[in-house]
Order: C-alpha cells, then structure tokens, then sequence
C-alpha cells in the first residue's frame, strides 16, 4: 500500500506522508519517497513541493524498528531522500501539523522553508534512545539557530511548541487553520522572492553573544562536562556534541560525513539498544493480553482519603491532569500541610516560569480538603493513602462503600498489603484495585495498577487510561507481597544488608551501584525512604528479618535515615548529601558479630552482581507466576520507579545483554557459596539451559500468585 500521496495544485506537488500511526520515515516509505522527490525534480512542470502528514501529525521521525535491522546496499534511508533534496533545484516547503519529530524534523530542515500549526511541536529526541540525529539534523539546526541553542534543544531532546520555535528560528511562520494551504501560500511568494535557501549554504554561528566561533573549543569543553560520563549514561551525548563541533569547523559534506559516522556507531551500541528496548517496552504497558475488551470510565472527579506527604501528591497529579479531587483528612495540622504543599508547589510552577499566575490558582483551587467522607459521594474513583495497616485501611474502605456512588472504582495506594483482603470488605470488589504510587507521587512516573482477583476489565481498563491521563507509566501487576517494585527490591536490599553485614561499608556498596548507574545506592536510599518503614515492614513479615538485627538496633537508637539526621550515614542540617558515619560501620560490624557473621572481602563485581542478579532471579520468578507480565514491564519499574540506569535498560534486559546463561552460572555459585535464597528461579535455569534472552519470552494471561 502506498505511504505517500501525491497532489498537484498550481504547479505545486504536495507529497502527503501517510503512514499511520506516526508517519514513521522507515526504509520502505524512504524507498517510496525518493523516487517522488526526483520525479518532481525532473518535471519541468513543478515549481516547488510540499511535504505534509496525514494521521494528524507530520512525522514521528525514523522507524525505530528499522535500527535492528543492518541495512543492506539496497536500503533506502531518509537520509537518501534528504540528500537528493539537497541536490535538487525546486523549492522545498514543509507544513507542520502535529508532531515534527526527529528524522521528521529533519525533513524539514533540509527543506527551504517551514510553516506550522499552532498545535504542532518540533525537536530532535534522538538523545533519549541513545542515538543522535542522524539525518543532517546535527548540521542544519546549529546553522539555523547557532550552535549553542541547538546543542542545548538536542541535548535536552526537548520537544518545543510551535510558538516557541518560530521564537527561537526553528519555524517560519506558525498559522492557524490549514496548514498545506498556508504552506501555498507561502511557496508561491517564495518562488518570486528567494525561492532556495538550503541550510546547508549557510555558516553556523556559535550564537553566543560577544563569542565569535574561535571560542568553539572552550564551549564544547564546558558541554562535555556538563553530561554524564560516556560509559555512565552519557555515550550518545558527548558524540552530539562532536557533531555539533563539525557543524562549526568543517564544511557542511564533511560534517554530514562526520554525523553519519558518529551515528552508525551510536546505532549499534549497547546503550541505544537498551534505551530503545524501554522505549517500546513503554508502549507495550496497556497492551494485556487476554483482557476481555471493555470500555474506560470516564473519570471527571476523584477523591484521596489521607492528606499526608503520599495523599497530597497524589491530589496535586490528578489536579495537574485537570481533575478536581476532595482529600479527606480529619487532621487540622496535616490538612494546613497538605495546604502549604499544594501552594508552595503551584507557586515554584509560577516561579520558574512553567505556568501562569492564573492557570496555577485554577490548580491549586481544584484541590479541596474536607474532613467529611460524604463529600466523596460523587467522585468516580477514590484512593485511600492512610498509614500501612490493614485493619486501618479495611476501616477506610467500609466506610467510603457506604458513601461514595455504586458506580465508583475504590483503590488502594498500598505498596505491600494483600489487595483481595481489602476488596472483601466492600460490595464492590470487581471495582477495586491498587493504584500503587511512588513518593512524591506528582513527580514520580512510576505507577503500579495493581489487578486483584475480582478486579473486573472494565476496572482495569479505567485504570490503564487513567494512568494515562496522570502522564504515568502504568505497570499492571498482580497481587503480590510488595507486587512488582518492592517485591524485588526486598531482594536487593538483602543482598545489600548481607553484603554489609560481612564487613563491605555501605559508602561502597553504594559507589559500586552508582558506578553502575544508579541514581542512588542502597544505603542512601534506606536513609531517604526511612528505616522506621524497613521496621514495620520487618514486624509485619519476618522471613523479610536479616540475619543479624541491624535494623532493629538502628530503630531503637532513632537512626532511621534522613529524618533523623543519621541512618547508615550521617546528615548535616538542612542538607541531604550522605556522609560517611563509622559510628554507623561500627554498629553494622557488632551486630553482625553478635550474629556470628566473619567479615570477608568483596570485589565491585560481586557487589554489583549480588544485588542486580538479586533483582533478576526475583524478576524471573515473577514472571513465571504472571505477577509481572512482561520482562519489559519489569524493566519499566525499575526505571522509572528505582533509578535503574535506563541505558542498561532494567535489570531483565541487563540480564540478557550480560547473557542469562552467565548470570545463572553466578547465581548458583552464590547458592552454593551464601545459601538458598539465591536457589535460581525456574525461568532463570530455563532460559540460561535453553540459550535463549528473556526479551523473546512471551508472557501469559496474569494469573495471580
Ligand atoms: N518509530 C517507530 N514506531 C514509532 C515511532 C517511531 N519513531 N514513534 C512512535 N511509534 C509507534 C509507537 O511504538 C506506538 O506503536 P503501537 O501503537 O504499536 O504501540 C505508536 O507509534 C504510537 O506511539 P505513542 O503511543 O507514543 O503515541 P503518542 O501519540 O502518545 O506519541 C509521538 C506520538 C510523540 C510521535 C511519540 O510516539 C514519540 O515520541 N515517538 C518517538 C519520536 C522519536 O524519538 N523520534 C526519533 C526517532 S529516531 C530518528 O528519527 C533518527 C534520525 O535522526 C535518523
């Protein structure tokens, strides 16, 4: 079928991109385009041409799918079709409606002139999946707005509104209405006028004011270290700006050379394929296999039972998805708190300039707190986030049965306690879930959407769109102990507070981890989130008590983390940066001995191993038992919701790029080496004996453990 329309008007030839969903520029539409693109420059009778989208959008960039895939002498790439562009003799226009993203906006850019919508965004987010543009994009945009914008907008991989970029010189013109008429318009006045005006004519400018380009060098210095290391994260960001450098010393076919190679290079590494694997995986979170189809309901007012830290974050997401929502809190203390915080966070908004006066005041007024119940009768979901316990939590959800409409889907904010124990509470149990946010819930992106052994599709699937509309990863998990986040992370910290006990301090542990790619170690995480929720959980499950009683030592003698000042670190006031504490090394070292554990050394390998292949065997236990659906999905908790480095691309896909067959031989040498809690999971022992990864495991309905 063909991806590309053809239209004639006036001697105009408009090539409509017609490739749904996102008029991806893959290898077959570039196939298809470039023989277009050199008829119209053989047709005497066209004048100029108009690339355009169908499918609401202009392009979404390259197939990302094609990236797996070496192209052959035959392959035809966009770059192709830009080149032949390049070389031609007509004018070239691109009307923008929707989205001009990537090798999108790099179709653009090779034309003469571009016009947009109002509605319409443009960027190159190459960066995000580890690559950098590699369809001339590193080369025209810093001639068109100066090298020091572009390097920041593709660095940034920031996707800029139309407005905006007409602002920085990105666009031409930006009109309401229809753009391909427009785009017309503006064509045959640029025939009379200055009919070419190929970016690739022009010098790029560093576009600092008082540099001239002889200070090239110090800026692409200073870019260097304001990124990640290069094998830390930051491996396609310091290739950017090499190309970016191109575009200012060499000339433009020696730059394109240069940006080309870099590319290719960035293709085919580890950090891309990973960053591409989360990319997809994230598309992948709504799809449930086996879900009887079933229609949303529409969610237009919610409600949060508990004003703390959790429920007024959870408050302040639905808000800034423009849903009003009441919070019941019977505190007047935590309700002033929960005020201040929804306040003071509108207030930052106006502050750095992300929001008007007037749209902060219509968000922060869409938040109610009450300390009636009955105020929820309305609203179509209500989530509980009071204190971790059950019989508290059953309290809460007898009585807002009783209150809030038959129709409405109850849901707990848990992050351990069994989902179905709660639902028998209620008359309703087909519509309950857990909606499982990570704190600050309006800032993280994580959210587990938790199916309980009632929860009916509809249920589930107003769930899954409501995750959408709060910008969040919706990860469905089924009801375990911790379900899929926590339930791994128990196995990490084990390993972690294992590894402390036998004498390794926890300031390495936690070196080795961010070496690794973490945003943060273990220990410093314990501190963050709190020792004192460590204890309970421990009080509430004691296979989750270690071998020795660290954490109950530190509870009694109140080092529980920040909060307090010390924890496994210590803390000076008012700041959060952990310092190393040997008072804390000296506790960690008498309790392990009063547990009989002899210190013994451990290499940075094994640290990393025991705590990321901890995740993995765990992982592959779950997936087994359909708690997670997808390796992916684990993957996407991970990331987004525990700081794994997204260029390893969660612990499932690290698994595979290590070779599963590796890390099982590892687990069973720490099973035989530390004991039975690293017996490897069946799925681990399966996939390793088997040779194969677990990105080709096909999951199966959820089932619930
Ligand atoms: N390649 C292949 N598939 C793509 C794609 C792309 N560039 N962009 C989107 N898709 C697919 C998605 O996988 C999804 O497929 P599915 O329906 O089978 O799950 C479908 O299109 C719809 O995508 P979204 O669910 O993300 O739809 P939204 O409407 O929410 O968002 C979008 C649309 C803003 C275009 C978003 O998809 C996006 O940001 N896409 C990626 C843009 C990007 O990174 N482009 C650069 C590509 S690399 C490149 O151009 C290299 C060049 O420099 C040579």
């Amino acid at each position: 079928m063909s991806q590309i329309v053809t239209a004639d008007r006036d001697g105009i030839r408009i090539l409509t991109l017609d490739n749904p969903p996102v008029n991806a520029l893959s290898f077959a539409l570039s196939a298809e385009l470039l023989p277009l693109v050199r008829a119209a420059e053989d047709d005497a009778n066209v004048r100029a041409v108009i690339f355009s989208g169908a499918n609401g959008i202009f392009s979404g960039g390259a197939d990302v799918n094609d990236f797996a895939t070496e192209p052959t002498p035959e392959t035809k790439t966009i770059r192709d079709v830009i080149a032949a562009i390049e070389r031609g003799k007509k004018t070239y226009v691109a009307a923008i409606d929707g989205n001009a993203l990537g090798g999108g906006l790099e179709l653009s850019l090779a034309c003469d002139y571009r016009i947009a919508t109002t509605r319409s965004k443009v960027g190159l987010p190459e960066i995000k999946l580890g690559l950098l543009p590699g369809a001339g994009g590193t080369q025209r945009l810093p001639r068109l707005i100066g090298a020091q914008a572009a390097m920041q907008m593709m660095l940034k991989g920031e996707s800029v509104a139309a407005d905006e970029a007409k602002k920085r010189g990105v666009l031409d013109e930006v009109v309401e209405g229809n753009v391909v008429d427009a785009a017309f318009g503006l064509a045959c006045r640029a025939l009379e006028k200055e009919p070419k005006r190929r970016l690739s004519q022009r010098q790029a400018e560093l576009g600092i004011p008082g540099l001239t380009a002889n200070a090239l060098p110090f800026v692409a210095a200073q870019a260097h270290k304001m990124v990640p290391p290069e094998d830390n994260g930051g491996f396609a960001a310091h290739k950017l700006i090499d190309a970016v450098e191109a575009a200012v010393e060499l000339p433009f076919g020696r730059g394109i050379a240069r940006e080309a190679r870099l590319f290719d290079e960035l293709v085919r590494s580890a950090p891309s394929a990973a960053l591409r694997h989360v990319f997809f995986a994230e598309r992948e979170l709504g799809k449930i296999p086996g879900l009887p189809a079933a229609e949303p309901m529409k969610i237009e007012r919610a409600g949060v039972v508990g004003g703390g830290l959790m429920g007024t974050g959870i408050a302040i997401t639905f808000a800034n998805a423009g849903i009003p929502v009441t919070v019941v809190e019977p505190s007047d203390e935590a309700t002033e708190r929960g005020k201040q915080m929804v306040f003071g966070m509108y207030m930052n908004q106006v502050q750095k300039g992300r929001m008007t006066q007037e749209e902060a005041w219509k968000r922060g007024q869409s938040v109610v707190y009450t300390d009636d119940y009955a105020e929820l009768a309305d609203c179509d979901v209500v989530i509980e986030a009071v204190f971790e316990n059950m019989d508290v939590k059953k309290g809460v959800f007898k009585k807002l049965d009783g209150i809030v409409k038959p129709s409405a889907i109850l849901a707990t904010n848990t992050s351990t306690l069994d989902v179905d124990e709660m639902a028998a509470v209620t008359q309703r149990p087909e519509q309950f879930l857990g909606l499982h946010f990570f704190a600050p819930a309006n800032i993280m992106q994580l959210l587990e959407i938790v199916r309980g052994k009632r929860t009916s599709p509809q249920t589930l699937a107003t769930a899954i769109a409501l995750g959408k509309t709060l910008r969040k990863k919706g990860v469905v998990s089924g009801n375990e102990f911790g379900f899929i986040g926590n339930r791994m992370l128990f196995d990490y910290s084990r390993e972690a507070m294992a590894l402390a006990e036998e004498g390794v301090p926890p300031y390495r542990i936690d070196a080795v981890m961010k070496d690794f790619g973490f945003a943060m170690g273990p220990f410093a995480m314990f501190d963050l989130s709190g020792l004192d929720v460590f204890w309970h959980i421990q009080q509430a499950k004691t296979e989750m008590k270690g071998r020795s009683n660290i954490v109950d030592r530190m509870y009694r003698e109140k080092r529980i983390g920040q909060k307090s000042g010390k924890g496994f670190y210590r803390y000076e006031k008012g700041n959060r940066e952990p310092i190393r504490d040997e008072e804390a090394e000296k506790i960690l070292a008498e309790e392990a001995a009063a547990a009989g554990i002899a210190p013994r050394e451990a290499g940075d390998d094994e640290i990393r191993k025991r705590l990321v292949y901890a995740l993995v065997n765990v992982g592959a236990d779950l997936l087994a038992r359909g708690v997670a659906l997808r390796p992916g999905d684990i993957d996407i908790v991970y990331v987004y919701g525990y700081g794994f480095p997204p260029h390893h691309g969660g612990p499932m896909w690290y698994a595979d790029e290590v070779g599963v067959k590796s890390v099982y031989d590892d687990v069973l040498r720490f099973q035989k080496e530390f004991g039975d809690q690293w017996r490897p999971a069946p799925l681990l022992a399966e996939i390793a004996q088997s040779g194969g990864t677990f990105a080709a495991y096909t999951s199966k309905e959820l089932v619930h453990a």
